[in-house]
Parts: C-alpha cells; sequence; structure tokens
C-alpha cells in the first residue's frame, strides 16, 4: 500500500458521504494517489460518490455503515482500513440526522434517534478509527456539529443537545490524542442546501444558504494548514452570495 505523502496521498474516510456535506468533503480530497472511504446507509448513493470520486482520479471504496450500529462501524472499518492499507490520515464524522420540534411535543423515539445518530455515531467511528488515525500521516479527525453547536434555536433542543456535546467529545480527544499527533476539529456549519432540511417543517430559503462545496473547502483548508495553525473550531466564514445580492458589475 503507498505511504500518504502531501496531498496526493491521503487516506480518508468521511461518514454519511453518500449525499449533502459529506459529499463534497469526499469529493474535495479525490485527487490522484488518494483512497477515500465512502461510508452510509443508502447503498446507491455511496456507489454513486464512489464513482465520481474514480472519475477524479483517486481510489474509493464505497462503505455500508450505520454509525449508530457498533457491529455495524465495526465491520465497515475492517474494510476500510483494509482499502487504506490500515492508516487514515484524515476521518470526519459527518453522518448526521436534524429535527425541529418544540420540546413538549419531543418523542423519545426522536430524542434517541438524534443521540444515536449524532453522539453514539461519531463516539463509534472515532473509538474504531483511533489507531487507524494513530498510523496515519498529520493526522486530523473532523466532527462536524453545526452553528446548533454553538448557540440555541427554538425546537432545537435535541440536535443542540447533540451538537454541543459534540463539541466536547471534539476538546476532549483533541487534549488526549495530541501525544499522538491527531489532530482534532470541530466543524460549526450554518445552514446549508442539503437534503436534511426534506423532511423538516416549515419554509426554508435554499437560495440563502451556503453550499456543501463551501463547507467542503473549510475541511479541506484546514487539512492542509501548516503545523501550527489552530484548527480547533472551524466556521464556514460568510453566507454565499444569492443572485439577489451578487455584485453584476464593478
Ligand atoms: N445542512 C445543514 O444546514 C447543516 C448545518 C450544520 C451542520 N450540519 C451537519 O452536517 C452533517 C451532514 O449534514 P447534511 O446536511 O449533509 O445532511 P444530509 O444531506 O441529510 O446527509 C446526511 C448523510 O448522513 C448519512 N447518515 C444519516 N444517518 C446515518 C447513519 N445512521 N449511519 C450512517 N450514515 C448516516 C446519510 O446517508 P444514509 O441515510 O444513506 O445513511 C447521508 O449520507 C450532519 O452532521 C449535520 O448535522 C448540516
Amino acid at each position: 500500500m503507498p505511504e500518504s505523502s502531501g496531498e496526493s496521498g491521503r487516506r480518508v474516510l468521511v461518514t454519511g458521504a453518500g449525499r449533502g456535506i459529506g459529499r463534497a468533503i469526499a469529493l474535495a480530497f479525490a485527487v490522484p494517489g488518494a483512497r477515500i472511504v465512502v461510508a452510509a446507509r443508502t447503498a446507491s448513493e455511496i456507489a454513486s460518490v464512489a464513482e465520481e470520486i474514480e472519475a477524479a482520479g483517486a481510489r474509493a471504496l464505497p462503505v455500508r455503515m450505520d454509525v449508530t450500529d457498533l457491529a455495524s462501524v465495526e465491520h465497515g472499518m475492517a474494510l476500510a482500513l483494509e482499502f487504506t492499507g490500515g492508516a487514515f490520515d484524515l476521518v470526519v464524522n459527518n453522518a448526521g440526522a436534524f429535527t425541529v420540534v418544540p420540546f413538549e411535543e419531543m418523542s423519545p423515539a426522536t430524542w434517541y434517534r438524534l443521540l444515536a445518530v449524532n453522539l453514539n455515531g461519531p463516539f463509534h467511528v472515532s473509538l474504531l478509527a483511533l489507531e487507524g488515525l494513530a498510523r496515519g500521516q498529520r493526522a486530523h479527525l473532523v466532527n462536524v456539529s453545526s452553528v446548533a453547536g454553538r448557540m440555541p434555536f427554538e425546537g432545537s433542543s435535541a440536535y443542540c443537545a447533540t451538537k454541543y456535546g459534540l463539541r466536547g467529545l471534539s476538546d476532549v480527544l483533541r487534549l488526549e490524542w495530541k501525544e499522538r499527533g491527531i489532530r482534532v476539529s470541530t466543524l460549526y456549519p450554518g445552514a446549508t442546501d442539503t437534503t436534511i432540511f426534506d423532511d423538516v417543517p416549515g419554509e426554508w430559503d435554499r437560495s440563502q444558504m451556503d453550499r456543501p462545496e463551501d463547507v467542503a473547502a473549510v475541511v479541506h483548508a484546514a487539512h492542509f494548514a501548516p503545523d501550527g495553525v489552530d484548527v480547533a473550531d472551524l466556521d464556514v466564514p460568510e453566507p454565499r452570495l444569492t443572485p439577489d445580492s451578487r455584485p453584476t458589475s464593478d
């Protein structure tokens, strides 16, 4: 298996990579020489993203993985590590679920589901990816939180609880894994135009949202930032210009 060297040899695992932000992150690292593991539950979506990655000249492995299920993560991680030669340079805990519901209407099933995807998922994946990360080159774990991991939004009790919690997990792993040379980032995207809004009640103006590629660019820049650059907390700099607000001439 190739040793990782520079941008081209990255060994990457992205969860929730079948669509949305995860797909964009996986594609951002798709350069010749890279090996990218595309993990999620929907086989057709991860196969399609893997094809896009291979078309860009990188190697890709679609892996069916339910991050809420430890056995599924164990199985998927074994396949992933075989594909990368036993090391990860970048692991992105991106798989996530969102809901908007007033707290008094929150069903236990919804609460448990969000904790399972947004917190148990990163726990399972981080635990099982650790040895691979420890063998990586300038290894990096990115946990995808949200602006809702830093400030409250009405109707987002479960989502905020999990995304604040993910920040806590990141902060502790950064301390504990420092000696192993593993960098740990928490990413705080704002509203981004993906399918995550499809089943959420309310009017969402997608034209005002960031694009998944905007978020992926932040992860890419942080991953390749020189030593000494603080990549602990990553914001997506500015909302995307909308057609109405975009300047037409200078
Ligand atoms: N979009 C936003 O506005 C926004 C803002 C801030 C933060 N975020 C965060 O960004 C991340 C990605 O969101 P997105 O907007 O790209 O969502 P999305 O379009 O709904 O995509 C979610 C991805 O996660 C996968 N996934 C869901 N449950 C999973 C599970 N149990 N096991 C494995 N994979 C699972 C989905 O695939 P399968 O269903 O096939 O498994 C899909 O590939 C989430 O953590 C989200 O909280 C999003």
